[in-house]
């Protein structure tokens, strides 16, 4: 899978070299180019905002830059809607991003990440990107952050470990939470008794029928306290 990233704070993403992910890319499974979008300004000053029109408070993204940054990623223009990226844009105005959309996206040979700042970014930027293939606006949650950063890292790791082969044991990707609409069920490890909390019984009972069938009634008691949103 190929993913681009577009930001002015290309260095938020070096982390993207270490642990799975880093194994990933070295191993050639994920290709994950990073770009600085103050490299598409042709301005002594690299701008790539302005005031808004209308008026308001903070900064707005210029379209300029970015149209030439998501030309160059998206095949120097030549892709369309059909054949092109999937563009997402993190946005706390955008629909929320879940494990579906991670199982989605990680469907697709190519994902660009648009990471805007301030204010956000000139909204003819998401009608120009719709002609060089689709465009998702996504919101990690009901919470405002600084920039898209944070979110495209949170979503690239989301979607990286869901590609065949990032995650070495496969098996340890269907038993988590959100994977069956649920929260994951509670896990122990040895020692049998810590500090005087004891593992439940059941787990040391070596019967795989009782432990599966307290597994699931842990997963839907957690959900009802914690999400009870999820049981619908
Ligand atoms: N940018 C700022 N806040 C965000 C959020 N909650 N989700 C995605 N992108 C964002």
């Amino acid at each position: 899978m190929r993913i681009d990233v577009v930001s002015i704070f290309p260095s938020f993403f070096d982390v993207l070299e270490v642990s799975l992910l880093g194994r990933a890319r070295g191993s050639g499974l994920l290709d994950i180019r990073v770009h600085d979008l103050r490299d598409f300004t042709h301005d002594r000053h690299r701008t790539v905002d302005d005031t808004p029109y209308g008026g308001g408070a903070g900064m707005v993204m210029k379209p300029e830059p970015w149209g030439e940054a998501l030309d160059e990623i998206a095949s120097g223009g030549s892709a369309d809607a059909g054949t092109g990226p999937v563009f997402v844009f993190p946005s706390p105005a955008g629909e929320v991003f879940t494990q579906a959309t991670a199982r989605e996206f990680a469907d697709e040979p190519h994902l660009v990440f648009g990471c805007g700042r301030y204010e956000g970014i000139d909204e003819r930027v998401f009608a120009y990107a719709a002609t060089l293939g689709r465009v998702r606006l996504m919101s990690l949650g009901d919470y405002v952050l600084n920039g898209g950063e944070v979110a495209a890292m949170a979503m690239i790791e989301a979607v990286g470990r869901l590609v065949p082969g990032v995650v070495g044991n496969p098996e340890s990707l269907v038993e988590e939470s959100h994977e069956d609409g649920l929260l994951e069920y509670p896990s122990y490890t040895k020692p049998a008794s810590w500090r005087g909390y004891d593992v439940p019984d059941v787990l040391l009972s070596g019967h795989h029928g009782k432990v599966a069938e307290w597994r699931r009634t842990q997963q839907v008691e957690r959900t009802r306290e914690r999400r009870p949103d999820l049981l619908g």
